[in-house]
C-alpha cells in the first residue's frame, strides 16, 4: 500500500496540533516533519521540543527529515522527542554508515536523502543498511517549488536497484508533489509520497487527500 505524508512545512504554524489532527482525519498515513537548520539548507525550521510537543496529539508515526549539518549530533534528540522514522542526507553525513546504524540500534527506521544532484551510485554500498531512500525532487529549503521532472528516471533506478539488493527498503519521494503528478511519482517507484503545499494550501483535507488517495490506488 502506497503512503501519503503530509508534511507540515506548508501548514499553519499557530495551530500545528489542529493542522495534524485534521490531516489525520482526512486519511494522512505518516506526518512528515522537516527539520532545517540555515547551514545545510538556506531556511529554518523546528527542533526537537516541537516534535515533543506534538508527539501528544497524534498516533501516526513522525517522519523526520533532517536538512542538518553534523546530523549525529541531534540524533538522541529527536529520537527522544517521539520520531518513528529518521532520515538523514547522504551530503550531510560523513560517516553514513555509522549514522545509519546508530538510528537503527535505537529502534528507529533510518532514512538516507539525495538532493536532485546527488547520483543513486553513492549509496550503493550502504543500500542494505538502509529502511528508507528519500529522494529529493526539489533543491530541499522551501515548500511549494515546482518538481524536477528529470527525477523520475532516478526514482526508476532506484526501485531497480531495491529490487536487485532488499526489497523490503521504502522509497519516498519528496518536493513539488501534487494531485497533477502523484500518480505518475508513484508508478515510477515511489512508496511513500510527501506533499506540503498541495495538502495545506488546497483548503480542503477532507477532499485533498481522499482524491490524492484514489490516484495511488488506480
Ligand atoms: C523541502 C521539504 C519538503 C517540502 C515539500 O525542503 O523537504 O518536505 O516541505 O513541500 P512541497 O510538497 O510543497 O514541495
Ligand atoms: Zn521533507
Amino acid at each position: 500500500m502506497k503512503k501519503i505524508a503530509p508534511s507540515i512545512l506548508s501548514a499553519d504554524f499557530s495551530r500545528l496540533g489542529d493542522e495534524i489532527a485534521a490531516v489525520e482525519a482526512a486519511g494522512a498515513d505518516w506526518i512528515h516533519i522537516d527539520v532545517m537548520d540555515g547551514h545545510f539548507v538556506p531556511n529554518l525550521t523546528i527542533g526537537p521540543p516541537v516534535v515533543k510537543s506534538l508527539r501528544k496529539v497524534t498516533r501516526l508515526p513522525f517522519d523526520v527529515h533532517l536538512m542538518i549539518d553534523n546530523p549525529d549530533s541531534y540524533l538522541d534528540a529527536f529520537i527522544d522527542a517521539g520520531c518513528d522514522i529518521l532520515t538523514v542526507h547522504a551530503e550531510a553525513a560523513v560517516h553514513l554508515h555509522r549514522t545509519i546504524s546508530y538510528i537503527r540500534e535505537r529502534g528507529v527506521s533510518a532514512g538516507v536523502s539525495v538532493n536532485p544532484a546527488t547520483p543513486l551510485s553513492l549509496l550503493e554500498d550502504i543500500l542494505p543498511d538502509l529502511d528508507l531512500l528519500l529522494i529529493m525532487t526539489v533543491n530541499p529549503g522551501f515548500g511549494g517549488q515546482q518538481f524536477i521532472p528529470t527525477m523520475l528516471p532516478k526514482i526508476r533506478k532506484a526501485k531497480a536497484m531495491i529490487s536487485a539488493v532488499s526489497p523490503r527498503i521504502v522509497i519516498e519521494v519528496d518536493g513539488g508533489i501534487n494531485l497533477d503528478n502523484i500518480s505518475t511519482v508513484a508508478q515510477a517507484g515511489a512508496d511513500v509520497l510527501v506533499a506540503g503545499s498541495a495538502v495545506f494550501a488546497s483548503g480542503d483535507y477532507g477532499l485533498t487527500l481522499p482524491a490524492m488517495r484514489a490516484l495511488l490506488e488506480n
